[in-house]
């Protein structure tokens, strides 16, 4: 039966990959790989840096697909990620029945880790769900971009026995400061943070984390707000695309 290998790959540093990454990477026939446009083509190159460091069989190839752009106009949010995950799920199926053996095995490179604000399991379970073609598939564990952001901030994720939110820039205000005392935000096309009423809330923010164009900032919301926001602008317009996460916390360890 086919299979195939859903591989957490970092968040960026290429030295992020695990010895069960790199080994799965080895174990596979075909390497299928992302390309996301123009503008990210950094993302790609990691990928393919990653191939050419850790791949040491000499039979295995690398297949390039396009992920296409998901459409917004004239769709819910719901909608708009539901027709794009049916356009991806197409891919995938052709990728995995055209360019796999009856026996192939096939491996999909994705950022951080795989169970975290990423679809390809999603994805892949409605391929095999549509049972058009017959296969298996492993998840393997990679580093994610809120653990490279907590070890460049040299902080612990949590405060002593207290929770933590993830969530995204469009919902940070539902729950901070008011319900969670730890966000991490993710996918936050809008700086959200820009909006929280808590001058004293702690951020720790971090853009490109893992690559040589790492920066980041941290520091009381108040005071280190303006710089966040013009460092993020200039590396934006710099770089052409940004890549940022942060961590806002209110509230102290050890608390009385
Ligand atoms: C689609 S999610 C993928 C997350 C990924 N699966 C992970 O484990 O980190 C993309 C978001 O992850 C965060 N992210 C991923 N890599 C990053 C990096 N190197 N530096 C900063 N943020 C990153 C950003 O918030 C970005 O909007």
């Amino acid at each position: 039966m086919r299979k195939l290998l859903i591989i957490g790959i970092g968040s960026g540093n290429p030295e992020h990959m695990t010895v069960q990454a790199i080994n799965a990477l080895n174990r596979a026939d075909v390497l299928f790989i992302p390309t996301k446009g123009e503008k990210k083509t950094e993302l790609a190159e990691v990928r393919r840096e990653i191939c050419a460091r850790y791949v040491t069989r000499a039979d295995s190839r690398t297949v390039e697909f396009a992920v296409p752009v998901r459409r917004t106009e004239g769709v819910s949010y719901d909608g708009s990620v539901d027709d794009w995950h049916a356009r991806i799920a197409e891919i995938y199926e052709h990728l995995i029945g055209s360019e796999l053996g009856d026996d192939g095995i096939g491996a999909f490179l994705v950022w951080g880790d795989p169970m975290l604000y990423d679809s390809t399991i999603r994805i892949v379970e409605r391929v095999k769900a549509r049972g058009k073609v017959v296969f298996d598939y492993d998840v393997l564990p990679g580093i994610t971009s809120l653990q490279a952001l907590c070890a460049s901030h040299r902080i612990p994720l949590n405060l002593v026995g207290k929770p933590v939110e993830i969530t995204t820039g469009r919902r940070l205000s539902e729950s901070f400061p008011e319900r969670s005392q730890t966000s991490v935000v993710m996918l936050d096309g809008e700086q959200a943070f820009q909006r929280i009423e808590d001058p004293d809330a702690e951020i720790y923010w971090g853009a490109y984390l893992g690559t040589p164009d790492e920066i980041v900032i941290s520091g009381r919301l108040a005071d280190v707000k303006d710089e966040i926001l013009a460092t993020r602008a200039r590396e934006r317009q710099r770089m052409g695309w940004i890549m940022d996460i942060y961590l806002l916390r209110k509230g102290a360890d050890f608390e009385e």
